[in-house]
């Protein structure tokens, strides 16, 4: 028998006033040995969200035993972590799937499966159970945490075992995580969206807004540094909307000033929606040194008449005025974007209002989309009178303009002396780190082998449109 729990697309949408309570994990004792002697894969897609769920999920096996390995080919376990933000992540899923096909029928033995934003697709798991049912398990975005029972399901009875909630459940706290690098981190502040931007997916794939508790974000953190690490990353889809779900008076601004004080040495936030955005919260972006000046805030679209349509509830003007009261209040700020064209009904004057935008904003970098109708989403049923070549042609144009303003924002840090974290090695030749700077620029740095995992002053000897060139000064 398929075990299967589907979800549904219609409970997805509900936003109830059901009390979100927080929870811890474990694991049954006699699922610890489920993966002796076997390896396992994971192939992650898509945004940090799940980039951080993928190391839950591999901390997760390795307490079932499981060993990680780093080829597809080599795994006995093989797990596709999946992304459905636009129709090119969905496309490069299912190809992976057809490979993995391939695979399955030379060697039988292998379990695998699929999780992440597009388990949670009411279609996506139809054609699975239509098309892909020789798959093992799919489990969705709300329960991690019960990967281990699912896989016992899945390997006892040999089926695909299917078990998507359409709804989010309670906070799990403690679920173990084993994490990428040894000297940055991602901490989940928050789960869920509420805005319901027309275009987007999210809220039905990642469920309503829940906050963390404070004081188990703080305890993160401290328990980060204790452990070495630099810096941290508070993760949520609209991380200014923190607390606004929570039954005591806590807000994001808050939040930054109490993860500051733990005295980590980098403080960074994602994503931040330009509509929550308070003064308090620049005021401690400015105030807090080891709070980075660098936010990245999507813009989407410079036309009013097309914001009002994706529902985003500001005007070209009130994200200027943020934008500029952002750059004027904190010193050497650093700002990236999202930017959609070709949304249902772009106009040529609405898109000249977004490179309106663009000109005046001078972005640091900004991340591109053409639009993709997402099944189920308000946008994927608006009339589209755009051809492709037309979306195309303005993806273009508004790329050559965002790259010309990156090099010009990176031509301003020629010859001078940052602060660079150095996390891994460089590819470059007569490089031997790569790192960040405190705005977020990636910088290729000459400097001595024992540097690895510092924070160090880099003076910058050259600059590109994507990254720089730097040597460690004393
Ligand atoms: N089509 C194109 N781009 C999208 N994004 C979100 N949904 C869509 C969609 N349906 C973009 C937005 C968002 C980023 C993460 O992805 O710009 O900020
Ligand atoms: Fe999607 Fe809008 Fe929520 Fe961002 S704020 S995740 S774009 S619905």
């Amino acid at each position: 028998m398929i075990y299967v729990l589907i979800p549904e697309r219609e409970k997805a949408k509900i936003r109830t006033k059901n009390k979100v309570q927080t929870k811890k994990y474990s694991i049954p004792d006699n699922l610890k040995e489920l993966g002796l002697g076997k390896t396992y894969y994971i192939k992650t897609y898509g945004c940090q969200m799940n980039v951080h769920d993928s190391e839950n999920i591999k901390a997760i096996l390795e307490e079932m035993s499981f060993k990680e390995v780093d080829e597809m080919e080599k795994a006995d376990l093989i797990l596709l972590n999946t992304c459905a933000i636009r129709e090119n992540a969905h496309n490069k899923v299912f190809g992976m799937i057809g490979r993995i096909k391939h695979m399955k029928e030379e060697r039988p033995n292998i379990i695998a499966g699929i999780c992440g934003c597009m388990a949670q697709e009411e279609g996506v798991v139809e054609e699975i159970l239509n098309k892909y049912k020789w798959l093992d398990f799919v489990f969705g975005t709300h329960n991690i945490h019960e990967l281990p029972l699912v896989l016992e399901k899945s390997m006892n009875s040999k089926k695909l075992e299917v078990q998507v909630y359409s709804c989010e459940g309670d906070i799990i706290e403690d679920i173990p995580v084993k994490r990428d690098s040894k000297y940055k981190a991602w901490v989940n502040i928050m789960y869920g969206c509420d805005k319901f931007c027309t275009y987007c997916i999210v809220p039905y794939t990642r469920g309503k807004q829940r906050s963390r508790n404070p004081k188990d974000i703080i305890r993160e953190v401290e328990k980060l540094k204790k452990d070495g690490y630099k810096e941290v990353t508070l993760l949520g889809q609209n991380v200014n909307a923190y607390g606004k779900d929570l039954e005591i008076s806590y807000d994001m601004s808050n939040l930054l000033i109490d993860v500051a004080k733990t005295g980590i040495d980098r403080v960074r936030f994602v994503t931040s929606h330009p509509w929550d955005f308070t003064d308090e919260m620049i005021e401690v972006i400015s105030k807090y040194d080891n709070v980075m000046p660098y936010i990245h805030l999507p813009l989407q679209s410079g036309s009013n008449r097309i914001l009002k349509l994706m529902g985003r509830r500001y005007t070209k003007e009130s994200y200027l005025e943020l934008f500029h009261k952002i750059k004027n209040r904190v010193k050497d700020v650093a700002i990236t974007t999202d930017i959609i064209v070709g949304f249902p009904g772009e106009t040529e004057a609405d898109f000249n209002d977004t490179l309106d935008v663009v000109n005046e904003c001078k972005y640091d970098s900004a991340f591109t989309f053409i639009f993709s109708p997402r099944e189920g989403t308000p946008a994927s049923k608006m009339k589209d009178n755009i051809s492709l070549k037309e979306k195309e042609e303005r993806l273009y144009k508004l790329n050559e303009l965002v790259n010309m303003y990156a090099k010009e924002a990176n031509g301003g840090y020629l010859n001078r002396v940052v602060k660079v974290l150095l996390e891994d090695k460089s590819l470059k030749d007569g490089f031997n780190f790569i790192g960040y700077t405190d705005t977020m620029k990636l910088v290729n740095v000459k400097a001595p082998l024992d540097k690895l995992g510092k924070i160090v002053d880099v003076k910058i000897t050259n600059v590109q449109s994507f990254s720089m060139d730097g040597e460690m000064v004393e």
